[in-house]
């Protein structure tokens, strides 16, 4: 845009959207059972609902109300409640967590005062407020929230709280395996993305061999067949520690399924149905991705080779900012933001391939990766080391793409998201790839 004005103009309206969109979406989620259930704790692997809305305030007061603008602390002895690095998740419910009606007076104070403060500042001159970045991110912080708050009523157990429309049917995908992508350097990561977190940055150049990828990701059919070859029996297709895991936790399938008869069944938010075959399959653990891939006389692809295979366009020789170009993600492109509680079958939005016909990268399941989640060169942490920096290192799978309960505000093709390779709560899938023959 020419006129700097309406450009500052447009950001606010951007940020405020993404805010109250958020806001919208924790309200759903909080607002749909009731006051025990939000204090109760579903699973040990998450908070309370109500530890996650005033976390979400708290962290919106950190950042919007002190850090941008040097207000004092509303309620300082809170603080240390809400700091995910103080108490870990399973000791959350014991703590004096403030009662859901609080949380919600809290978290809706703080809203106010950042949008008062979003009106006043200028979106450009620190690092922190330059093009919103910090309204972006507390935004995307929200989202993530969302999703984890989502993951919680996945595990919860009782009647259905939350429904949402089915994704449209498609005919059974019938399109290439698979798809080759050209060997050569590529720009991974992004310094433009105005509200990319720190470790999307900076964007370098990789250098990726050739190597072919999934067109779809890897189906509930196709999982159930690893399944019935006796693939969790087989320690042929495990790394030493998958293998151990699988043995001491006794796995035989993903997460939520349990087999009846000859069929295979899955609780879905309170819902038990048949297992659908052509669905992305969901809820499976870095350590049975891997296996499964073994067993299919492929690998999973490098994080590298994920991004190259979503972002790369060989018409232009660059990276675009999505698999179907530059445009910021619609409905016709990706199943993304809670508007289905499920993924879409495996070939739905021939809209959102990529260049290359790679389908359903962004959207549906988030997709495990080779790699360990690592800093780019030249990385710096921005603003805090506690949101990426102390997750470095080779304890942390990456995973990308992001799954249908994710929203568009924290998701992109350069997104990077990261966990341990035992977790399968989270809404996470995969695809395979293979090296080219040489
Ligand atoms: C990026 C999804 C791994 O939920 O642990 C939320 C996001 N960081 N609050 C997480 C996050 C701080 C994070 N993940
Ligand atoms: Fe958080």
């Amino acid at each position: 845009m020419t006129d700097p004005a309406l450009d500052a103009e447009a950001l606010r309206e951007r940020a405020v959207a993404s805010l109250v969109t958020a806001r919208d979406r924790t309200t759903l989620l909080t607002g749909c059972v009731d006051e025990p259930d939000l204090t109760a704790q579903h699973s040990p692997l998450m908070s309370p609902l109500v530890w996650d809305l005033a976390h979400i305030g708290n962290q919106e007061e950190q950042w919007l109300l002190r850090a941008v603008a040097g207000q004092e602390a509303i309620r300082p002895e809170i603080d240390s409640l809400y700091d995910a690095f103080e108490h870990p998740r399973a000791e959350r419910p014991k703590l004096p967590l403030l009662p859901p009606d609080e949380a919600r007076r809290y978290a809706a104070d703080v809203r106010g005062r950042a949008l008062d403060v979003l009106e006043s500042t200028a979106l450009h001159g620190t690092r922190l407020t330059e093009a919103g970045f910090a309204f972006g991110m507390i935004a995307q912080h929200e989202q993530q929230h969302d999703e984890t708050m989502l993951i919680t009523h996945q595990l919860r157990r009782g009647p259905q709280a939350l429904t949402a429309p089915d994704p449209d049917p498609v005919p059974l995908f019938t399109g290439p395996a698979e798809v080759l992508v050209p060997g050569g350097p590529f720009t991974m990561g992004t310094s433009t993305e105005p509200w990319a977190l720190d470790n999307e940055r900076p964007a370098h150049r990789r250098e990726v061999p050739p190597f072919h990828i999934d067109t779809i990701p890897v189906t509930n059919a196709a999982y159930q067949a690893f399944i019935e070859d006796g693939g969790y029996d087989d320690p042929r297709w495990w790394t030493a520690q998958g293998w151990a895991h699988v043995r001491r936790n006794s796995l035989t399938a993903p997460l939520f399924w349990r087999r009846d008869g000859r069929q295979w069944l899955r609780r879905r938010f309170g819902v038990t149905e048949v297992v659908p075959p052509d669905e992305p399959v969901l809820h499976v653990c870095w350590y049975e991705a891997d296996a499964y891939a073994r067993w299919a006389g492929r690998r999973l692809p490098t994080e590298a080779e994920w991004e190259k295979a979503a972002r790369y366009d060989p018409a232009g020789d660059r990276s675009t900012r999505y698999p179907w170009g530059d445009a910021d993600p619609g409905p016709e492109h990706a199943n993304l933001g809670q508007r289905h509680l499920r993924p879409a079958p495996a070939g739905s939005y021939p809209a959102g391939e990529s260049p290359l016909g790679v389908r359903q990268l962004i959207g549906d399941v988030w997709e495990w990766t080779a790699s360990d989640f690592l800093p780019y060169p030249g990385f710096e942490a921005f603003p805090y080391k506690e949101y990426s920096e102390v997750f470095f290192g080779s304890a942390h799978k990456v995973l990308r793409g992001g799954s249908f309960a994710v929203d568009p505000v924290a998701c992109r093709g350069t997104f990077r998201n990261w966990d341990l390779p035992i977790r399968r709560q989270i809404f996470s899938g995969f695809r395979t790839a293979r090296s080219e023959d040489v």
